[in-house]
C-alpha cells in the first residue's frame, strides 16, 4: 500500500522585509545577502499572528475543501511552542472546527519535528488504511537583531494531510536517521530569540547529511543519480546548494552549476522570499518544488533531507503521483506571496520588539491583516483567537 502526502498547503504572515533594507541597516552589502546567503526577503508575523494562527491558515484550504473529515491524528510540530502543556493543536483543530474523535499531540525536536510527524502519522495509516493524518508543521524564525542569524529570519506553516493512495508524494519505506548530541542552535526556556553557534550548525548539518545518506544508499542500492530533484531542509537557500555540492563530491558524482539548478532551484523559490520556516522549511520546498517546476513530475523520485539542530536529521524518499497537479494549492500560494505588504526597516523593528506579553496581564492586539485567523489577545493568562470567516 502506498501512503504518503496526500494534499499540501502552506501559509506565511502578509508582511515581509526586503533584505536590502536590513542590509542598508546594518551597513552590510546587500549581495552578501542576495547571493552570499541565497536570500532576498524574509516574512515578519505582525502582533496578531502567531504559531497557531499560522498554522490555522495554513490548513484552512483543507478544512474547506472537505479533507479533514477522515483526519483522525492531528500532530503539530513546531519549536515556537506557546505553552508548557497543551498542544497549540488543540487551539488549530477548534479554529478548524475538526472532530472530536481526534489525537492531538506536539512535537518538538528543532526544524526535524515536522519530519517526525509525517513519519508516525505514516505509521498511524498504516495500521489504520481509511484514516487521515494531519500534520501541521509551524514556526517563527527569531534571531537577536543585528546578529548573523538576522537575515535568515522567517515565518510560516504547511499543513500535510497524510493518507493511504496519496493524491501527490508516495513517500518511499527505507529511510536514513541519525540523532546526535550536539549545540548547534538551541533556545533555552527563558529566551524568545535562538542562540546559534552559525557555522558549526553548518557544518553539522553536512555531516549529518552524509551520515544519513550513508544509511539510505546502504538501504536501498539507489545513487544520486536515481533522483529527479531534491528537497532539503533550508535555512537560507544557499545552505542547501552547499550541502547538496558536498553530498555529490562525496558520492564522486559531483555537479556544475547547472546541474544544481536544475536539481534544486524549484524548491528554493519560496524559501528565498519566506525565510526559515523551521519546522516546515523543507515542506515549503517540497511545495514550491511542486508547484512551481515547468516539468511534470508524475513519476519522479524526490530526495528529501530533514535537518533539526541539536540535532537528528533523516534522509527519505518519495515518489510524485499522476495527476498530483489537479490537487495543489499553487495559486493560493503564489496570491499570497504577491500581495505581502512590505515593511520599512522602523516598522520591523518595531513589529520586533512588540513580543508577546509575559507579565500574565490582559492584552487586545491591534488587527494587522492576516489570513482566516488572528490571534486578538490575552486574558486571564488564556490565548484567545479569533475567527475572521463568515
Ligand atoms: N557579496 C557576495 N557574497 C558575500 C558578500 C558580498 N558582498 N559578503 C559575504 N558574502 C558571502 C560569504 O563569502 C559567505 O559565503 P561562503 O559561505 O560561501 O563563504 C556568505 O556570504 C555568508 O557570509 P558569512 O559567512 O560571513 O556570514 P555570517 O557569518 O555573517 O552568517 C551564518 C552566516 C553563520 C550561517 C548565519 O546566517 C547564521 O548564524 N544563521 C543561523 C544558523 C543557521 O541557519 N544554520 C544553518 C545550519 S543549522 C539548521 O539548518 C537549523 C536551522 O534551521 C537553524
Amino acid at each position: 500500500m502506498k501512503i504518503g502526502i496526500d494534499r499540501l498547503s502552506f501559509y506565511t504572515s502578509n508582511y515581509f522585509v526586503d533584505l536590502k533594507t536590513l542590509a542598508e541597516a546594518r551597513s552590510v552589502d546587500p549581495e552578501k545577502y542576495y547571493s552570499g546567503i541565497g536570500q532576498e526577503k524574509m516574512g515578519i508575523p505582525p502582533p496578531d499572528e502567531d504559531v497557531v494562527t499560522l498554522a490555522a491558515s495554513a490548513a484552512f484550504p483543507l478544512m474547506k475543501d472537505g479533507e479533514l473529515d477522515d483526519v483522525e491524528l492531528l500532530l503539530f510540530a513546531t519549536e515556537s511552542g506557546i505553552d508548557q502543556s497543551k498542544a497549540a493543536g488543540i487551539y488549530v483543530h477548534g479554529l478548524l472546527e475538526m472532530s472530536s474523535r481526534c489525537r492531538t499531540v506536539e512535537l518538538k525536536q528543532a526544524c526535524y519535528s515536522g519530519t517526525a510527524g509525517l513519519q508516525l502519522a505514516i505509521g498511524f495509516v498504516a495500521r489504520n488504511p481509511g484514516k487521515k493524518a494531519l500534520v501541521i508543521a509551524s514556526d517563527i524564525a527569531r534571531y537577536e537583531l543585528g546578529s548573523p542569524g538576522e537575515s535568515t529570519q522567517g515565518c510560516g506553516a504547511v499543513a500535510m494531510l497524510v493518507s493511504a493512495d496519496p493524491r501527490l508524494l508516495a513517500i518511499d519505506p527505507e529511510c536514513g536517521y541519525h540523532t546526535e548530541d550536539v549545540m548547534d542552535f538551541w533556545r533555552p526556556n527563558y529566551r524568545s530569540e535562538a542562540l546559534v553557534d552559525g557555522k558549526y550548525s553548518t557544518m553539522v548539518y553536512i555531516h549529518t547529511l552524509l551520515e544519513t545518506w550513508k544509511q539510505y544508499a546502504g538501504l536501498t542500492g539507489r545513487a544520486l543519480a536515481d533522483f529527479d530533484h531534491f528537497c532539503y531542509h533550508i535555512p537560507f537557500t544557499k545552505m542547501a546548494e552547499k550541502a547538496h555540492q558536498k553530498l555529490a563530491r562525496k558520492c564522486k558524482e559531483p555537479v556544475d552549476r547547472e546541474q544544481l539548478h536544475r536539481l534544486l532551484e524549484e524548491s528554493l523559490r519560496y524559501s528565498r522570499v519566506t525565510g526559515n520556516c523551521y519546522s516546515g522549511s523543507m515542506y515549503v520546498g517540497l511545495a514550491s518544488l511542486l508547484d512551481t517546476a515547468e516539468a511534470d513530475l508524475a513519476g519522479r523520485r524526490i530526495g528529501l533531507y530533514s535537518y533539526g539542530s541539536g540535532c537528528v536529521g533523516e534522509f527519505f524518499s518519495g515518489v510524485v503521483q499522476p495527476g498530483y497537479r489537479d490537487f495543489l494549492y499553487a495559486d493560493q500560494h503564489r496570491n499570497l506571496l504577491e500581495n505581502r505588504t512590505e515593511l520599512t526597516y522602523q516598522q520591523y523593528e518595531d513589529i520586533f520588539n512588540y513580543g508577546v506579553p509575559t507579565d500574565g496581564g490582559e492584552y487586545v492586539f491591534p488587527q494587522y491583516k492576516t489570513g482566516p485567523f488572528r490571534f486578538s489577545g490575552i486574558s486571564q493568562h488564556k490565548r484567545e483567537y479569533e475567527s475572521l470567516v463568515d
